[in-house]
């Protein structure tokens, strides 16, 4: 039998690139709707991939297969070796993929309540040594801490990390969310709509953030957005989604002239949806 680890410092992140995620094929029914049609594309590793396509075109449904919220009707996910499909959420979270949610904003507890919520699942410290205090928990618990409040400096949350959420500016709470992804010490983060209400500031700020946490923490990202501004400048490449079917895939550049994402958009070829 092997032995658990004695409670020590917190778990660092994984170290090297993180691994490609592939996703092949993925079709999801609801009912007599199609939401994604036998959907493919690679993450490549440390890249930021864009998903991006019309109101319903099912980049949601997407980062719910990816999360394992939902099982998909056939088609495969894998994050290098492992295959996510069919894996419980909090498998896939442990295997490295972390997501914020499109319509999530914390309103309860501090930052730094928030962040350690996102850390718990790292914690290797069970219920029973928790509640009896003991050295090796507090001292893990502490390392926890101190990780959380690295995240929330990085994230430029450091200045509010005991403040109460409910206090914060609305892209502030949302940067929360995107704050305790990280404290899973994700490979893959999965973004959906991240700047979603902002203000021109606070979609700047958040931007440089994503940048930021790319660089510093060498992870990939999947990135929904509708902003196209921030796409564009974000993404090293971009699947584009209608109607559940992958319709266009290739650099920001390529995508910002491809008639059939004009077309998508807009109705008509020939204008830049950006
Ligand atoms: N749980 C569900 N049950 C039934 N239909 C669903 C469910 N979830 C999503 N859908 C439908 O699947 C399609 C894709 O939805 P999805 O939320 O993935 O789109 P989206 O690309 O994220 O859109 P948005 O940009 O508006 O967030 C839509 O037609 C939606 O109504
Ligand atoms: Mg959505």
């Amino acid at each position: 039998m092997k032995l658990r680890p004695t409670a020590g410092p917190a778990p660092v992140r994984p170290q090297g690139p993180p691994p490609e995620l592939s996703v092949r094929d993925v079709t999801v029914r609801f009912a007599g709707l199609t939401a994604l049609d036998a959907v493919s594309f690679t993450v490549a590793p440390g890249s930021v991939h864009a998903l991006i396509g019309p109101n319903g075109a099912g980049k949601s449904t997407c980062f719910n297969v990816l999360s394992g919220l939902y099982r998909p009707a056939s088609g495969q996910v894998r994050l290098g070796d492992a295959a996510l499909t069919g894996l419980a959420p909090h498998r896939i979270a442990a295997l490295g993929v972390a997501r914020t949610f499109q319509n999530i904003v914390t309103t309860e507890g501090t930052v730094a309540d928030n962040l350690m919520l996102g850390r718990h699942v790292l914690s290797k410290a069970g219920f029973a040594a928790t509640a009896l205090r003991l050295p090796a928990v507090s001292r893990e618990q502490r390392a926890h801490l101190d990780r959380a409040r690295e995240i929330a400096e990085l994230t430029g949350l450091g200045g509010h990390f005991d403040t109460p959420v409910g206090l914060l500016s609305y892209g502030d709470r949302k940067r929360v969310e995107l704050a305790r992804a990280l404290c899973l010490e994700p490979r893959v983060l999965l973004l959906d709509e991240p700047v979603a209400g902002m203000n021109g500031a606070e979609r700047a700020r958040t931007a440089e953030t994503v940048d930021a946490v790319r660089a510093e923490l060498g992870l990939s990202v999947v990135l929904v957005e509708h902003d196209m501004g921030l796409v564009m400048r974000l993404a090293d490449e971009v699947t584009v989604l209608d109607f559940g079917r992958r319709i266009a895939h290739g650099s920001p550049d390529e995508i910002r002239r491809h008639p059939d994402v004009l077309r998508a958009y807009l109705g008509t070829p020939g204008e830049d949806p950006a």
